[in-house]
């Protein structure tokens, strides 16, 4: 594709390279569409401060919200394993958690906050902060179903002792899910370096020069992308 942008003469030309399916990307954005009213409603239920519009109709209309999201939440990786298996079990595959993310890291505070690209070591198709959230999200969405299905058609039935258990790995899948999603938001929406990763949920591909720079080890595979890095780190030591 070419472009012309405002203020240069020349043309620039983006090579576009796949990352995600057309499923994929539905499945984020209605994970997404269901998650914010999921974490919002069970707020509601939640903070003690909140409690008041727990109460009366405000109360019913809360839970019921929270149990229809629930309902397309819980479907959505399944739906994902029905039509596209092997990518399902791929992406589990990518996110579980490598010696090389330790390299990532060390070098995240010095990438992100100061700018220092040559400190970073090469990445794979996702980056250790990318795999993060996956897994937590992938960790989560299991404990929200494992409690929240029994807390649903348990009432009663299920020992009070365990329910509020139940209740407890529910309220900490939460905690622990909308802190990564506000950290995910951050750098997905606001971060200037990743300005990219917004573009390949739109439209499934990821520009060529992108993927060099933040995936290298996606894009030129894992030994010329090693070599790549050590020039780069000579280079920067020369300066
Ligand atoms: C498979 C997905 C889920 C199911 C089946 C589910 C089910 C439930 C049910 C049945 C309740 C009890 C509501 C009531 O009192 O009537 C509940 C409460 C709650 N849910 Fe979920 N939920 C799911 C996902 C989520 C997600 C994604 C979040 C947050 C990000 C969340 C946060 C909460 C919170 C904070 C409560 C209040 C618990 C308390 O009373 O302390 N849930 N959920």
């Amino acid at each position: 594709m070419t472009v012309q942008l405002r203020g240069r003469a020349e043309a620039v030309t983006i090579q576009w390279i796949p990352k995600y399916t057309f499923l994929e990307r539905l499945g984020h954005w209605l994970h997404t569409a269901t998650f914010v009213p999921l974490a919002l409603t069970g707020m509601v239920l939640y903070f003690p401060f909140l409690r008041p519009l727990a109460q009366g109709e405000a109360g019913e209309f809360f839970r019921l919200v929270h149990r229809v999201a629930a309902v397309i939440f819980g479907l959505l990786p399944i739906v994902y394993y029905i039509f596209q298996p092997r990518r399902l079990l791929l992406h589990i595959r990518e996110f579980l958690p490598r010696k090389e993310d330790i390299g990532w890291l060390k070098a995240a505070p010095a990438y992100y906050l100061l700018g220092k690209h040559e400190v970073m070591p090469p990445q794979g198709r996702f980056n250790a902060g990318e795999k993060l959230n996956g897994l937590v999200m992938m960790v989560t969405w299991a404990v929200f179903g494992l409690t929240g299905i029994p807390m649903w058609f348990g009432k009663g039935v299920i020992p009070p002792e365990l329910f509020r258990w139940l209740v407890v790995f529910h309220d900490l899948a939460m905690i622990v899910a909308v802190c990564m999603f506000l950290v995910h938001l951050y750098l997905a929406v606001a971060h200037p370096l990743m300005w990219a990763g917004l573009v390949s949920m739109r439209f499934g591909v990821t520009s060529a020069e992108y993927a060099a720079e933040h995936h290298a080890k996606w894009y030129y595979g894992p030994k010329r992308a090693m070599e790549i890095w050590e020039e780069k780190k000579r280079e920067a030591a020369h300066h």
